[in-house]
C-alpha cells in the first residue's frame, strides 16, 4: 500500500506530513515503509516489496530506517503544530507487518528540530575537507546518545579506511548483495523509477563515465565474468570515499534487539540533524557492520559486549562543496 493517508476528509495535512517525513534517511533509498489510517491512528508497516534481503542480513538497517521515519514524522508534526506520539508494536506482528502506531498526543512531541531540518537533511557522498566535529559538538552528541541508553564511539578515517575497503570487498564479492545493488541503483535518467526511489547517479556522485562503468560492472553477466579477476577489490576501493582525507568516523553501540534498532534509528536522525545544523554531513556505511571479519574487528576495538551490538558506522565531516547545491535524493509520491 502507498504511504499516502487515505480516507477521511481533513487527512490532507497528515498526508503532507507523511510525505515530508519520507525524506528520512533509509538504506538503499528503498523507503521500506507504508502508512495507513485506522480510526484516529496512523499505522506504520513494513512494505515487504521494499525490504532489503542480502544487503541487510540481520534486518538491522530496515529497523533503523523505520526509526528514522518515526523521528522525522514526529519532528514534522511538531513543526506543524500537530500533537503526535508514537508507540512501537511489541512482538513484531508478522501477519500485518505492523511496526507501530502514531496517535494524537495532547502535548505533542518535544524537539529542537523542525520540518526544515528534515527537508534539508541528506547524506554526503562527495569529497570531504579535512577535519570533523569539534570536542563540544562530539560531547553534545555523546550525551544525547547516552540519554537513549547507547554509547558513541569514534575512530580516525586513517584507521577506518582499511576496514571499509575490506568490508566493501566482501560486499562486492557476494553475488546476492551485488544483485540487490543492481536492483536498487538507477544509473541512467531513463530508468523508469529514476525519480521515485533507489540510488541514482547524482546521489552516488558519479560522472557519466563512472555511471556507465558501474552499471556495466555490477550487471549480472559482467560481474560473473570478472568476479574472479579482481573486480570486487576494484569496486571496494572505488567505494571508499567515506574515509577520504583526515576526519572522523563515529559508531553507535547499544543493546541488541529489533526494538533497540528502532530506537537507534530515531537517535541517529537526531544526531545527524544536529550535526547538519553545524554544517557537518554524514555518510553511513553498512558493510563494515555486516561483513563478519570487519564486524569482529570493530567489536574488539570498541569492546562491544555479547548482549550489545554496533548499530551504525558513519563518517561525519565537512563537505568540500555545498551539498545543498545538489539535487535531493528522490522519493516516491505520496510518501
Ligand atoms: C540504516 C542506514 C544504512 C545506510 N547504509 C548506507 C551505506 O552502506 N552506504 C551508503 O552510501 N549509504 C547508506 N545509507 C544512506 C542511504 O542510502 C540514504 O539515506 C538514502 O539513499 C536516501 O538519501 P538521503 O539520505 O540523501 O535522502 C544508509 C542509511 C541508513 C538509514
Amino acid at each position: 500500500m502507498d504511504a499516502r493517508l487515505s480516507g477521511l476528509s481533513g487527512d490532507d495535512d497528515l498526508s503532507a506530513l507523511v510525505s515530508e517525513a519520507a525524506r528520512a534517511a533509509n538504506a538503499h533509498n528503498t523507503q521500506p515503509w507504508s502508512v495507513d489510517r485506522q480510526g484516529d491512528e496512523l499505522v506504520l508497516r513494513r512494505d515487504r516489496a521494499r525490504t532489503l534481503g542480502a544487503s541487510d542480513p540481520r534486518g538491522r538497517d530496515t529497523m533503523l530506517s523505520f526509526g528514522a521515519f518515526v523521528e522525522s514524522l514526529l519532528v514534522c508534526a511538531a513543526s506543524a503544530g500537530v500533537g503526535l506520539g508514537f508507540e512501537a508494536s511489541t512482538g513484531g506482528d508478522a501477519e500485518t507487518d505492523e511496526v507501530g502506531r502514531f496517535s494524537r498526543h495532547p502535548e505533542g512531541y518535544q524537539t529542537r528540530f523542525s520540518s526544515a531540518d528534515v527537508r534539508g537533511r541528506r547524506v554526503w557522498r562527495g569529497r570531504w575537507r579535512d577535519g570533523g566535529p569539534g570536542p563540544d559538538l562530539l560531547q553534545e552528541a555523546a550525551v544525547e546518545t547516552e540519554r537513549m541508553g547507547f554509547r558513541l564511539v569514534s575512530m580516525p578515517t586513517r584507521d577506518a579506511r582499511p576496514i571499509l575497503v575490506r568490508a566493501n570487498r566482501w560486499f562486492f564479492g557476494e553475488q546476492a548483495t551485488v544483485a540487490e545493488l543492481d536492483q536498487w541503483t538507477r544509473l541512467s535518467p531513463r530508468h523508469p523509477r529514476y525519480d521515485e526511489d533507489g540510488l541514482n547517479d547524482a546521489m552516488l556522485v558519479l560522472s557519466k563515465v563512472e555511471r556507465v562503468g558501474l552499471r556495466t560492472l555490477i550487471g549480472p553477466r559482467v560481474f560473473r565474468a570478472l568476479r574472479g579477476l579482481g573486480l570486487p577489490g576494484l569496486l571496494a576501493r572505488m567505494s571508499a570515499s567515506a574515509t577520504q582525507g583526515s576526519g572522523t568516523v563515529l559508531g553507535v553501540v547499544g543493546p541488541a534487539g529489533a526494538q533497540q534498532e528502532l530506537a537507534a534509528g530515531r537517535l541517529l536522525t537526531r544526531l545527524w540533524l544536529g550535526f547538519q545544523r553545524h554544517g557537518l554531513y554524514v555518510h553511513p556505511q553498512s558493510a563494515p557492520l555486516d561483513c563478519p571479519e570487519t564486524r569482529a574487528m570493530l567489536d574488539e576495538r570498541w569492546q562491544v559486549a555479547p548482549d550489545e551490538q554496533l548499530v551504525a558506522w558513519f563518517r561525519v565531516g565537512i563537505p568540500a562543496s555545498d551539498p545543498t547545491a545538489r539535487v535531493a535524493s528522490p522519493r516516491r509520491s505520496g510518501g
